[in-house]
């Protein structure tokens, strides 16, 4: 694990121990498996790179259609299916590519590794991998993929998900934890603090996933979706994520780790510019994820950067840190 230094400047913050020299993340699945972003977008200006959620074994995903974008064009339905190549391909041939991570390797920002899987032993496989990677900065454990299988089972349960977290910090004792639960999980305040107290120091959250969602088409009266069922993500669900990001937040994630210390949350779901990422931060997110917006238009991570180092200035602070979680009583 390799923790790079961030740049200096008002968007400069720490993420469970990790760098990052401003709050915007690509988020899981949403940014090819690793590297590949790199030819359309300059990633020494982004915050962090999220991998493609890694299976212990390759997997070819779900039939098409498997990505569909929603009628009124403010979102997106998937059901990918995890597809992805598995811990050994992923080993032997994207993380090569992912250098020290940040400064000096190849790829200029940290990666964050994602990890999926469909029993506490298939958590642990991948982790124990990546937390000997030297290219990855942290990991992150996707409890809540709706599109396979009893992908939400592990996110939906205090217990199990808190049994997984366990295990992956027995085989990853030192390394940035984040664990990403659905925005919509009943009562995500107890689910988050199961979660954290099991990962201890450096854990934080990923908040959220997509929703489980269904398209039909109304002539033949099928799914339009293959698997039936999909994630629905992109602005429509934007809302819904920044109030969970603020009920984890304020029952117990603001100072956990002392005045002004904060758990590491990352916002996620519907960011499509900078004043979605700032209404994360004032919720109490310390970083911001985007994932759909990235297909309409994957340099919109730059035009968010921009916007919140204006909105910080503006707003008089001296870093974006100082506005988390400072949403103002009614
Ligand atoms: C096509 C697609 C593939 C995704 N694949 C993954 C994945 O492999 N692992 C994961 O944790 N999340 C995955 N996600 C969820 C995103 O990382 C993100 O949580 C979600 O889309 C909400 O953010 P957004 O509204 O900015 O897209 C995927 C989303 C989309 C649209």
């Amino acid at each position: 694990m390799s923790v790079p230094p961030a740049s200096a400047g008002v968007l400069a913050t720490t993420l469970a121990g990790v760098a990052l020299r401003n709050p915007v993340i690509l988020a899981a699945g949403c940014a090819g498996t690793l590297h590949e972003f790199d030819e359309v977008l300059d990633l020494s200006r982004v915050g962090a790179v999220v991998t493609k959620s890694i299976t212990p074994l390759p997997r070819e995903g779900n039939p098409t259609w498997r990505i569909l974008p929603t009628r009124t064009g403010v979102g997106m339905l998937n059901a990918i299916g995890l597809a992805n190549p598995g811990i050994d391909a992923f080993e032997r041939e994207y993380l090569p590519r992912a250098g020290e991570g940040g400064g000096g390797g190849a790829m200029p920002c940290p990666i964050i590794g994602s990890v999926a899987g469909f029993s506490v032993e298939d958590y642990a496989a991948v982790a124990a991998s990546f937390a000997q990677a030297r290219g990855l900065a942290a990991i992150e454990l996707n409890l809540s993929c709706p599109n396979v299988k009893h992908g939400t089972e592990f996110g939906a349960s205090p217990p199990a998900a808190a049994e997984v977290v366990r295990a992956v910090r027995a085989v990853a004792p030192g390394t940035p934890l984040f664990i990403k639960l659905s925005p919509v999980a009943p009562d995500i305040a107890t689910i988050a603090r199961a979660v954290v107290e099991a990962g201890g120091e450096r854990t934080g959250l990923t908040i959220g996933n997509t929703i489980p969602a269904l398209a039909i088409d109304v002539e033949t009266r099928r799914p339009l979706l293959a698997n039936v069922t999909g994630g629905l993500s992109g602005p429509a669900i934007h809302a819904a994520a920044v109030r969970s990001v603020w009920e984890v937040f304020n029952r117990f994630g603001r100072d956990l780790h002392g005045p002004g210390k904060h758990m590491p949350i990352i916002g996620l779901g519907g960011v499509v510019g900078w004043r979605d990422a700032a209404e994360f931060i004032l919720a109490g997110a310390t970083a911001v994820g985007m994932g759909t917006a990235l297909y309409a238009d994957p340099r919109s991570p730059l035009g968010v950067v921009r916007g919140l180092d204006r909105w910080v200035r503006r707003q008089g602070a001296s870093s974006l840190s100082e506005l988390v979680g400072t949403l103002r009583p009614e």
